[in-house]
């Protein structure tokens, strides 16, 4: 079942805030400013239900609070080192938002937007479409760029998003899902007890400007290795160069095994599990290492340094400027679909 309340008016546009109750009781919240997942509420293994991602009571909060707290991200998403990047020859320059370079598709990139709203009546499962148009030049990209994401909520407790998109001319383009989780519930202790396990033999090392070097480097007999299962806090404090430069881990990782379980995290203390299924190339593991206690969410609670972790499902970061990274480029005619799931359950 989906349900839908008016959120609130952003530049004379009506947001929306989805409801997606799947037959197993369990509620997930959509809104259709910046296309985000502002609540996800499952079981742990007593059946205890809980909130398990950030996000805000109200429009106003929403607006003003973290910019990215569940929302899409793009046209890029992560780094574009020095806002600059060519296409045929053409340089094109997007704002810098972050140190000398473009964060997330720049200041007003879609996670700031309000996106169209289609309920899928027609899908088995609980389902709502979110559309925008990116006109050309937005954020100094090329191209307008019609883009949406299909969420669908099953009866196994999984949010499906369904990826389209689609330019006018040659482009750049890589989305993904920026919501934090915290299997304790969302404001209960850090998520340094969590376990991950990650299917990437390798990651993309980063400079002081966290901009990927260019190399792909192995994770073997390093603190980025989750190919077996790793708490996050055990290894986040050691002496390691790359650690140091994320302040934690802010590292996009190389998946070989697309389409199939890409990341499992566990939390012993309420069983809950969240897997990450993509097709994508990269993985980015954020453990909120840039959260300082500012941002107040629903009821009052404050998300603090590393109490919730990301798992940013796209293309590796600043690959329009890295010829050797799997490309993001659109051209006219094509349209891009790409899928990511995540996946609850308890253990
Ligand atoms: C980036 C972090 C950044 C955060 C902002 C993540 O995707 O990797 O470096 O601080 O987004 O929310």
């Amino acid at each position: 079942m989906v349900t839908t309340d008016l959120f609130g008016i952003h530049e004379g546009k009506e947001v929306f805030l989805c409801t997606l109750t799947n037959k197993a009781g369990n509620v997930i919240k959509l809104t259709s400013y910046g296309a985000r997942i502002t609540w996800i509420e499952i079981p742990d293994k007593y059946g205890t239900k809980d909130n398990i991602t950030f996000g805000y009571d109200t429009f106003e909060e929403t607006r003003e609070g973290d910019k990215y707290f569940g929302s899409v991200v793009g046209r890029y998403a992560n780094r574009i080192a020095g806002g600059k990047f060519s296409i045929d020859g053409i340089e094109y320059n997007t704002p810098k938002n972050n140190g000398p370079n473009t964060l997330h598709g720049g200041p007003e990139g879609w996670h700031s937007v309000v996106w169209e709203t289609e309920i899928m009546e027609s899908s088995k499962a609980p389902s709502v479409k979110f559309s925008y148009v990116s006109p050309d030049r937005e954020m100094g990209f090329p191209g307008t760029v019609k883009v949406s994401v299909t969420y669908t909520w099953t009866d196994d407790n999984e949010i499906i998003m369904d990826y389209s998109y689609s330019a006018d001319k040659k482009t750049v383009v890589n989305v993904t899902n920026h919501a934090y989780f915290n299997l304790h519930g969302a404001g209960k202790g850090d998520i340094l007890d969590h376990e991950v396990t990650m299917k990437a033999p390798s990651f993309t090392p980063v400079d002081p400007e966290m901009i990927p070097t260019g190399e792909i480097r192995p994770v073997s007999g390093t603190p980025f290795d989750f190919r077996t299962p790793h708490t996050i806090g055990e290894r986040i404090g050691m002496n390691d160069e790359q650690l140091g430069l994320g302040k934690g881990y802010d590292h996009n990782f190389v998946l070989d095994n697309r389409e199939e379980v890409a990341v499992t995290v566990f939390d012993p203390v309420t069983g809950r599990v969240l897997e990450v299924i993509t097709d994508q190339p990269g993985m980015q593991l954020y453990t909120g290492n840039f959260l300082d206690g500012s941002q107040k969410g629903y009821g009052g609670t404050v998300y603090k340094f590393r109490t919730g972790l990301c798992l940013e499902s796209g293309h590796y970061p600043d690959s329009p400027n890295n010829p050797d990274f799997p490309s993001t480029i659109i051209k006219p005619g094509e349209t891009v679909r790409t899928r990511t799931i995540y996946k609850f359950s308890v253990r």
